[in-house]
């Protein structure tokens, strides 16, 4: 093709290869967002299940074994024992309050109904003392105000992101500490989780490839409550994560 022809050509291609762009962006936006709506359903979905579980639970085993604690503690005030007969009812009585604990674990495991009954600080207390338990770094726990009331939504989310960035402290930091704040005002709510950890380079694709979600999963719940979330980590100092969330009020949704 003459010189001449191909350059009035050009504009042609390059304002197709404009809208091919254009189009594949589109396309690309369209997919992030579906993708994004399947994500907070399943999300839903999942924190529906829990609740739904804890909830048999409770009203099942729990309630059965709070009336089989006191049968056994009737038999225990009309009968005296002795020998091998008062050995195996103090098993028994044993047995029975290790249950109910176990119970309670795995009630509060799935969600711990002081998030619902009490609001997000004292849900965040519970799994600050959890972690301070069962994973050997110090955890402490600052809130201000006392009592923060937010929808469940909110109060989901910044749960899930809590217990999440707890666990990966416990699974990957090696922390010695590891500090929780919440700070809420009218306008917004901020989360803070740090730890004195080893650290590490966040890189979220690289992450979701390799198959791990936690994450990716924090940053879904913020976006979708249109908030911000910056992970911030260096070698040898650790990992602080903040997460802010814009309080809409009930009379503007
Ligand atoms: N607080 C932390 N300290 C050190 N490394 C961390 C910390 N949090 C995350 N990481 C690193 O980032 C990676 C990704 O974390 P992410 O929570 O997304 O996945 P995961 O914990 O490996 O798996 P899961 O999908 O079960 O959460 C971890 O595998 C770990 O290498
Ligand atoms: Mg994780």
């Amino acid at each position: 093709m003459p010189r001449t022809q191909c350059s009035r050509l050009y504009p042609l291609f390059s304002v197709n290869r404009r809208k091919r762009n254009d189009l594949l962006n589109n396309l690309l936006k369209t997919t992030d967002d579906n993708l994004r709506q399947i994500i907070s359903r399943l999300n839903s979905l999942r924190e529906e299940e829990q609740i739904t579980l804890a909830r048999r639970i409770h009203d099942n085993l729990s309630q059965t074994l709070t009336a089989l604690q006191l049968e056994i503690s009737i038999i225990g005030s009309g009968t005296s024992m002795t020998g091998a007969a008062a050995e195996h009812f103090s098993h028994v009585k044993e047995l029975t309050v290790t249950l109910m604990d176990t119970t309670k674990e795995l009630i509060n495991g799935l969600r711990p109904p002081l998030l619902d009954d009490f609001g997000i600080v004292a849900g965040l207390e519970w799994l600050v003392s959890r972690y301070q338990t069962d994973s050997g770094f110090v955890c402490t726990v600052l809130a201000e105000p006392k009592e923060i009331s937010l929808s469940f939504d909110y109060r989901t989310a910044l749960y899930r992101i809590a217990e999440e960035a707890l666990e990966n402290a416990a699974r990957h930091a090696s922390a010695r500490t590891v500090a929780l704040s919440l700070i809420g005002s009218s306008k917004n709510i901020r989360l803070v989780i740090s730890d004195d950890g080893v650290g590490f380079n966040p890189r979220l694709k690289t992450e979701a490839a390799a198959g791990k979600f936690g994450l990716l999963q924090m940053h879904e719940r913020v976006y979708f409550l249109g908030g911000e979330i910056s992970i911030d980590s260096s070698p040898d100092i650790g990992t602080s994560i903040v997460v802010q969330i814009p309080l809409v009020s009930e009379e503007s949704e």
